[in-house]
């Protein structure tokens, strides 16, 4: 008979972000460490979000990873950052009632199987890796007990993608570049909770659920290498949308709000056209749906909707209140008839929501 063993598990839920302004080049590929500041908002977990399931057993003999319940190796250097960062910190873990006592130096030798759901699509554009990473980071940190605050977290997260981050806190969340060398100081703040503008609404509509051409890894590693406006971006533009936008997100002022984002979307769709190889992420249908909230926007004579769109063409449009969002559906809903047209196949609406501890 084999000797009776035990496993330890922990299952955490985090939700994506979307950025209103971009995130796009690295200064270090390796540590993962961006070209400017960025500002996201975290989503609602009730709509778009990861679950990780991470366990511990000294029956397992190798690190192991399931996603959305297929085998994918670990062996990558992102994978491996982040699993070497959270074993450093473990701490000594007890369970009585289970009768489990882990000491420090056991998790040098311990190993772990990570199962993890997306309940979007995956490397689509809705920032699955931010979820993604965000969350093993998060629950690796709950089963190991490290004592890490949610910003040193996002430090780890960061090396996992860039975006996740971001995906620690809720509300608007800001990553700040950093100047160190090492990284330990670009990590993310949260600006504002998720209750400081609690009647916005984000309509997320789903464009394509396939598998996107381009990662935002090799399409970001191809506009710092060939892009010009990039640079001009990164160095003359960011830094004062930035201030520009913490002002917005404080005062709750929708019309600079909208007008930024919409502005920051538009200049690293811009970039991306202006990489070699060009890079297309956003379609006609996303092209369609800007016209859409353009004109709707202009005909008020002040903007009802912000539109953003990550690497990919789904779009996440930003409601100034329940009003306009369900305006907008019915604007939606008009020019692209479920019926008769397959071009947009969802819509999932939500607010800003923050992590969720399910451990
Ligand atoms: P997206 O726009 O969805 O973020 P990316 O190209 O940035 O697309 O990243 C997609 C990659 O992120 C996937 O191929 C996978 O390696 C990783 N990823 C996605 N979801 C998860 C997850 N739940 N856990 C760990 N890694 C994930
Ligand atoms: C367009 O964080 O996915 O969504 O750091 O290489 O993993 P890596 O890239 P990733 O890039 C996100 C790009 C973006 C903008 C943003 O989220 O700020
Ligand atoms: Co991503």
């Amino acid at each position: 008979m084999a000797e009776k063993t035990w496993v330890r598990m922990v299952t955490a839920q985090t939700p994506t972000n979307i950025a209103v302004i971009k995130y796009w080049g690295k200064r270090d590929e390796t540590l993962i460490l961006p070209v400017n500041d960025s500002i996201s908002v975290t989503l609602d977990p009730a709509h778009l979000c990861t679950t990780t399931t991470v366990a511990v057993s000294p029956s397992f003999d190798q690190d192991r990873m399931w996603l959305n319940g297929k085998e994918i190796s670990l062996s990558g250097g992102r994978y491996q950052n982040c699993l070497r960062e959270i074993r450093a910190r473990a701490c000594e873990v007890e369970d009585k009632e289970k009768g489990i006592k882990i000491a420090k130096k056991d998790w040098e030798k311990l190993h772990l199987h990570v199962a993890s759901y997306n309940n979007f699509p995956t490397a689509a554009g809705l920032a699955s890796s931010a979820a993604g990473f965000a969350c093993l980071v998060f629950a690796l940190a709950k089963l190991m007990n490290a004592k890490e605050d949610n910003s040193e977290l996002s430090a780890i997260a960061r090396q996992g993608s860039g975006s996740a981050c971001r995906s620690l806190f809720g509300g608007f969340v800001k990553w700040i570049m950093g100047k160190a060398e090492d990284g330990s100081d670009s990590l993310a703040v949260q600006l504002v909770d998720e209750k400081h503008w609690d009647e916005l609404v984000i309509i997320i509509a789903v464009v394509s659920s396939r598998q996107k051409e381009t990662s935002s890894t090799t399409g970001m590693r191809d506009s710092v290498e060939t892009s010009l406006l990039l640079q001009h971006r990164a160095k003359e533009v960011v830094p004062k949308r930035i201030k520009q936008m913490e002002e917005a997100i404080k005062n709750r002022d929708f019309g600079s709000f909208a007008q930024l984002s919409c502005a920051d979307s538009n200049q690293f769709h811009a970039v991306c056209l202006d990489t070699c190889p060009t890079i297309f992420y956003m379609n006609d249908t996303s092209h369609r749906i800007i016209s859409c909230v353009e004109k709707w926007n202009c005909s008020e004579g002040m903007p009802q909707v912000a539109y953003t769109f990550d690497a990919g063409p789904n779009a996440v449009l930003i409601a100034h209140d329940r009003n306009a969002a369900t305006q907008l559906m019915q604007k939606l809903l008009f020019c692209f008839p479920p019926s008769s047209d397959a071009d947009l196949n969802s819509y999932v609406i939500g607010d800003k929501s923050i992590l969720k501890d399910a451990g």
